[in-house]
This record gives structure tokens, C-alpha cells and sequence, in this order.
């Protein structure tokens, strides 16, 4: 090990949180827990310190980052103003897996938003990354734990590999609750937009009586040179080397069937399926996705990063209903298929 490192899974020990949170102070870079997926933190208001993170996950700086708050104090000294809209959106879901897009003020450095006029905040409800944050008494940026273009880290044995060594302390707190980054949404002529789905749904904000907009790019390919709202979007993003498809169907059976074609047609090929479906394929190759969309939200960073380990022609995932917390997992696993899907 060559980063820092603490064992918080057991016993949260302060000390170890406190001794982080200086790193943080000092400029130093941080892998700590959300309860969506891990992040790398660094002081949001030190253009250096933020550089390191970029570095270390070799991320295009046309991407901006996340800031992570733990108070509305923190909130008004990063933005301008603070919407209606955006109020009721935080009274509601903060602290939580939701980011909103807010005008940004000048002492938000320029790498933080890809010198964007906007920046992303978000109020984690992890403990450790609540206090990470309150003993630095620092807002801090964070993108997602993992090198550019792999899936998300939500359990520290599936990232040491990659990010040992390039951060300074890590904060292990065993696997996350969600699995899947927060909701992006910025608020445009009092409608919310969703930028990237996530554990809060779009009908837990029409739920609030608010009108909600889901962006086409969420499901679709984006062409190159198309303006997107949310820079995240154009890039090529938790796919591995193997090719997969996505294959869908609301009648089950002919989900399965289709998979099972597949199979048929091809040999040699990995499944990823729902836990009561799996002895229903015709091959060995099989990993269990859970049986809930809470499972599955859970478990899919972690199984796409084991597929490239199998020495197999095509991986084939199933897909959920696109609805609730299936939004989230539907974006995420279209773009680990590199939109190969086939929906019956
Ligand atoms: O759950 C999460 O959000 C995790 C944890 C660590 O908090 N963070 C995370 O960060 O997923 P990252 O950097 O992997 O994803 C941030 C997404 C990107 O798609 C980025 O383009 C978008 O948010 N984003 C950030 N600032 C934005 C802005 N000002 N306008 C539009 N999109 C923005
Ligand atoms: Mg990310």
C-alpha cells in the first residue's frame, strides 16, 4: 500500500478522519466514501490541489467536478443565488445522491467547472464524508473513484489496483450503499432537467409537483460535435475491452429467449443476469446482478470490472424496466455496451 490508508469499516475512528482531513487542508488528495461511490477529494478552492486529482484519474479537464458540502454556509459562499426550485429540491434531498447545477461565484477555480459559469454541488449523507468535510471545513471537489472511462469505485479492493500510490490517504469504508453516482439536474425556465439519473428518481421530483426533463443524451449516443449540458456525457464511460450488448424486453420470457439465442449463436459467452433468471441460460458463464434495482445498482461497477477476466467473445447484460432507480442502471449499462442494445 502505498497511499495512506485507514480502516473504517469496523470502527470509524475520528482520529483517522481528522488526520485525512488535514491532507485535504495541506492540498493533498483523498479517496473517501459517499454512499453513492467512492470519490477523490481535494480542497475545492486549490486550483493545485485540484490539478492533482485530474492527474491521478487522467480525466479530460473539459470535465468538471463535484463539490462536496456539509452545510448551506458552504453553499451560499460557492454560488450566486439559490432558486425556488433549488430550495425544494435540497429541503428534500439533501444531504443525499443529488447534485444540482448552480451559477458559480469567481472563488470557484476554473479547473473545478472545466471553466464552465456553473458548478455542481452536492450534500453527501455518508458519515465519513460528512466528517471529512467538517474537519477540514472545506468544501471539496470529487469526481468519481476510478481512472477515466472505468466504472465507478464502490468498494476499495476493486480500485486499489489502479489508484494506489496516485492518492495520498485512503479512507476505507467497505462497500457503498448505492453503487450508482447521484442525480445530475439543473433547473432551466423552472423545470428540473436530469443530466444523469440516479438513486433520486425522476418520480421522486415530479412527486414534489415539479416538472422534470430528461435529457435525450441519458439513453442516446451523442454525436461528437453536439452541445451537451453536462460534459460527462460525450465520454466513452464504464465499457470493458469485451464487447457487450444489452438486451431488453418488458415480456421476460422473451428476454431470456433472445439472450439464450445469443448464446447459441455466438458460444462462447458471459451473461449477467438477474439472480431467478440465471439457470434458465444455456452456458456456464453467468454473473449474478442481484434480484432488486437496489441490488443491481450495487453490484454492476463491480461485475463490469470482472468481465475482462473471463476469456470470452461477448458479454450479454440484461436490462431493467426503464423506471425508478432503472433509469440510473439502464444509463449506466448502455454505455458499458457502447449502445449495443437490442430492446424486443
Ligand atoms: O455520486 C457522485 O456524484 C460521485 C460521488 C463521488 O459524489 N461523483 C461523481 O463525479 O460521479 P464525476 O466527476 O464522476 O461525475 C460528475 C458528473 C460528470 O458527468 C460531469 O460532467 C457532471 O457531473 N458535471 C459536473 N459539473 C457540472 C456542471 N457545472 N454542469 C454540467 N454537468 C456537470
Ligand atoms: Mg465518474
Amino acid at each position: 500500500m502505498k497511499s495512506k490508508y485507514a480502516d473504517l469499516k469496523l470502527n470509524q475512528d475520528l482520529n483517522k478522519i481528522k488526520e485525512a482531513a488535514m491532507y485535504i487542508k495541506e492540498g493533498k488528495i483523498v479517496l473517501f466514501p459517499t454512499e453513492t461511490v467512492y470519490g477523490i477529494g481535494a480542497n475545492a478552492l486549490d486550483e493545485k490541489a485540484v490539478n492533482k486529482i485530474f492527474e491521478a484519474k487522467g480525466r479530460a479537464s473539459d470535465n468538471p467536478l463535484i463539490v462536496h458540502i456539509a452545510s448551506i454556509d458552504m453553499l451560499n459562499n460557492l454560488v450566486k443565488e439559490i432558486g425556488k426550485i433549488e430550495e425544494k429540491l435540497i429541503n428534500n434531498f439533501w444531504p443525499g445522491p443529488l447534485t444540482i447545477i448552480f451559477n458559480r461565484k469567481e472563488c470557484v477555480p476554473n479547473n473545478v467547472t472545466a471553466g464552465l459559469e456553473t458548478v455542481g454541488i452536492r450534500m453527501p449523507s455518508n458519515k465519513i464524508a460528512k466528517k471529512l468535510i467538517e474537519f477540514a471545513n472545506l468544501p471539496i471537489a470529487a469526481p468519481s473513484a476510478n481512472i477515466s472511462g472505468k466504472p465507478s469505485g464502490t468498494k476499495i479492493e476493486d480500485i486499489i489496483d489502479e489508484l494506489d500510490g496516485k492518492v495520498d490517504y485512503i479512507l476505507d469504508n467497505g462497500m457503498v450503499d448505492i453503487g450508482v453516482e447521484s442525480t445530475v439536474v439543473r433547473v432551466i425556465e423552472n423545470k428540473v432537467h436530469i443530466l444523469r439519473p440516479g438513486k433520486i428518481t425522476v418520480e421522486d421530483i415530479e412527486r414534489l409537483g415539479l416538472e422534470v426533463v430528461i435529457e435525450k443524451q441519458i439513453m442516446e449516443e451523442c454525436n461528437p460535435n453536439e452541445r451537451v449540458m453536462s460534459p460527462g456525457m460525450k465520454y466513452r464511460h464504464y465499457a470493458p475491452n469485451t464487447k457487450c450488448i444489452l438486451v431488453y424486453s418488458e415480456d421476460e420470457n422473451k428476454m431470456i429467449e433472445e439472450i439464450n439465442k445469443q448464446i447459441e449463436n455466438i458460444g462462447n459467452v458471459l451473461v449477467l443476469g438477474k439472480t431467478s433468471h440465471l439457470d434458465k441460460y444455456n452456458t456456464n458463464n453467468k454473473l449474478d446482478m442481484g434480484e432488486s434495482l437496489e441490488d443491481i445498482s450495487k453490484n454492476i461497477f463491480t461485475l463490469l470490472r470482472k468481465v475482462d477476466s473471463y476469456n470470452i467473445k461477448l458479454v450479454v447484460i440484461e436490462g431493467v424496466k426503464k423506471e425508478g432507480l432503472g433509469l440510473a442502471i439502464m444509463n449506466r449499462l448502455i454505455r458499458a455496451c457502447e449502445h449495443n442494445y437490442i430492446e424486443i
